[in-house]
């Protein structure tokens, strides 16, 4: 891909403004000599104003989602993508989450700029199970994991029954939800069924990919091939 192409679709400016940037000697190589717009250099070795690209596409991100985020670039407030470099909302393709969260739920987001990953990640064949760590306004009755495993539990204003999903207590309030689909507001209606509330939700894990500790609450980075991998175990 030409320079000019590649920096645009990276979100660094439009095409006149990118030929503009790589004129006033923006773009080097790593060794510092200034390129122009002919030089391909390979990817990791182009510095804009001597910092590396952002990683091209296809990208698939993870994100540590804070309380108080929507999904939705077009949602007022905040959005998972004010977390994210003010550039990568120009990229083309652009990322999107590969199923939401709502806005008071936290934890493992992925995104993507790759639309055939993120129909394989969310599509029920691919059985991707996710883990969702539940913090309850009142004690749990002991009832709560036959109810979610039963395969009959219909939530409010639906027919279809849920698929089983797996339960897990933890403490007197709180509890590890492994849910084989993702309904809108899915916990907390399984919860609201069982006669609780949901206080506080975090999403832990995405198939075999946990939530990385070290990555702090509203920090994100690039995956790894092998964490890619791992969403589907
Ligand atoms: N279940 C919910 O209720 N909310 C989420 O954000 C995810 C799963």
């Amino acid at each position: 891909m030409k320079l000019v192409k590649l920096l645009a679709n990276l979100g660094y400016g439009s095409r006149k403004e990118v030929q503009r940037l790589i004129r006033s000697g923006a773009v080097t190589d790593a060794d510092g000599n200034v390129l122009g717009e002919n030089d391909v250099p390979p990817h990791d070795r182009i510095l804009f104003r001597g910092e590396p690209l952002d990683p091209p596409a296809p990208l698939v991100i993870m994100l540590n989602k804070p309380d108080g985020y929507t999904c939705s670039a077009e949602d007022p407030g905040s959005t998972i993508y004010d977390l994210l470099p003010p550039r990568f909302a120009q990229r083309n393709p652009g990322l999107n989450p590969i199923g939401r969260l709502d806005k008071d739920t936290t934890g493992l987001l992925l995104m993507t700029d790759d639309g055939k990953l993120l129909h394989k990640i969310i599509h029920p064949k691919s059985n991707c199970l996710k883990i969702y760590h539940a913090s309850l306004d009142r004690p749990l009755e002991g009832h709560e994991g036959e109810l979610f495993a039963s395969g009959t539990l219909v939530l409010n204003s639906e027919t279809r029954p849920l698929l089983p999903a797996q339960f897990q207590a933890l403490g007197e309030k709180e509890a590890l939800v492994t849910l084989h689909e993702g309904r809108y507001h899915q916990v907390r209606r399984m919860f609201a069924a069982a006669g609780n509330h949901v206080l506080g939700l975090k999403r832990i894990s995405i198939g075999g990919l946990k939530l990385p500790d070290d990555l702090e609450e509203g920090d994100w980075r690039a995956l790894e091939p092998e964490e890619l991998a791992s969403v589907f175990c």
